[in-house]
């Protein structure tokens, strides 16, 4: 397969996951489920509440595992295939957590792709950082803990030090086999860095095409991609239901469902 393209930057937003029917956990009023952002999402809150936290993010491993990739995932998932097969370089950068575009791929290369705000698929010790594949919900709806290992989470082959059966403490909280310290969610929290950031505008610095898909695009350092790119001479295009708010920094904007969009563009590249 022939690519016009050579060097190739894909972003992405919760835009791509809507039509699998990711929720967001965000309401009006600052609170997740009833919890307050700050308790849930925050070193301050595992902090406080470990279990409080761990109880969150496992009804959102179980509701990520309830969701499938959709034909935009999947579209995006065989051009990185082909662009590569092709000798050309691809990156996709997501800022999403929900595990869909790893299990679209199969399990991404870590060097074609980077997940800027972390992932539900993985853990890490919070004395050394190790990172860990995790495929574990630790408690269930009911916030019980989940003594046995729930096989259909995650299912992608090649995961890196896959968990297979962690130590728990005395109320269940997940241990690294590290240093037998608490293990926390590798997702980058309120007032957390970015994971990747060096990497993405290393890419960005010197890639011919970038495409934005379903980001609103007021989320920092993401929303900046978009200039980078713009600067290094790539051709930039939005694909959104509505012009994203840094629209004025692409060439070109293409309204309408992720799901039908970025199939047909992703055809012409
Ligand atoms: N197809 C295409 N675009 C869509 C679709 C769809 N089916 N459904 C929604 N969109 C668009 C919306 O119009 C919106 O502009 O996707 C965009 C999603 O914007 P946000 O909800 O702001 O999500 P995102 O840009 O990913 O947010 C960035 O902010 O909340 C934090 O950390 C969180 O990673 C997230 C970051």
């Amino acid at each position: 397969m022939e690519f016009r393209y050579k060097r190739v930057v894909f972003l992405t937003g919760a835009g791509i996951s809507a039509e699998s029917g990711v929720r967001t956990f965000r309401d009006g009023q600052g609170l997740w489920e009833n919890h307050k952002v700050e308790e849930v999402a925050s070193p301050l809150g595992f902090k406080r509440n470990p279990a409080l936290v761990w109880k969150f993010y496992s009804m959102r491993r179980m509701q990520a595992n309830d969701v499938q990739p959709n034909p935009a995932h999947i579209a995006l998932a065989d051009t990185l295939h082909a662009l590569g097969k092709a000798g050309a370089r691809a990156l996709l950068i997501t800022q999403n957590v929900d595990t869909l575009h790893e299990r679209a791929f199969g399990a991404l290369p870590n060097k074609d792709f980077i997940d800027v705000h972390g992932t539900l698929s993985r853990s890490r010790c919070t004395k050394c950082n190790k990172v860990f594949s995790d495929r574990w919900a630790y408690f269930d709806g009911q916030q019980h803990v989940i003594a046995h290992h729930c096989d259909n989470l995650w299912s992608h082959p090649a995961l890196p030090n896959l968990l297979t059966t962690p130590r728990r403490d005395p109320s269940g909280l997940p241990l690294s086999p590290c240093c037998s310290d608490l293990l926390r969610p590798d997702i980058v929290w309120f007032g957390e860095k970015p994971q990747g950031v060096e990497r993405a505008i290393d890419q960005l610095t010197s890639c011919d095409l970038f495409v934005s898909i379903g980001t609103s695009g007021n989320v920092y350092p993401a929303a900046g991609f978009v200039t980078v790119a713009r600067k290094a001479g790539a051709h930039t295009v939005s694909i959104n239901l509505e012009p994203p708010e840094n629209s004025a920094a692409f060439h070109e904007h293409l309204n309408g469902l992720a799901s039908e969009k970025v199939a047909d563009f992703l055809k012409k590249i």
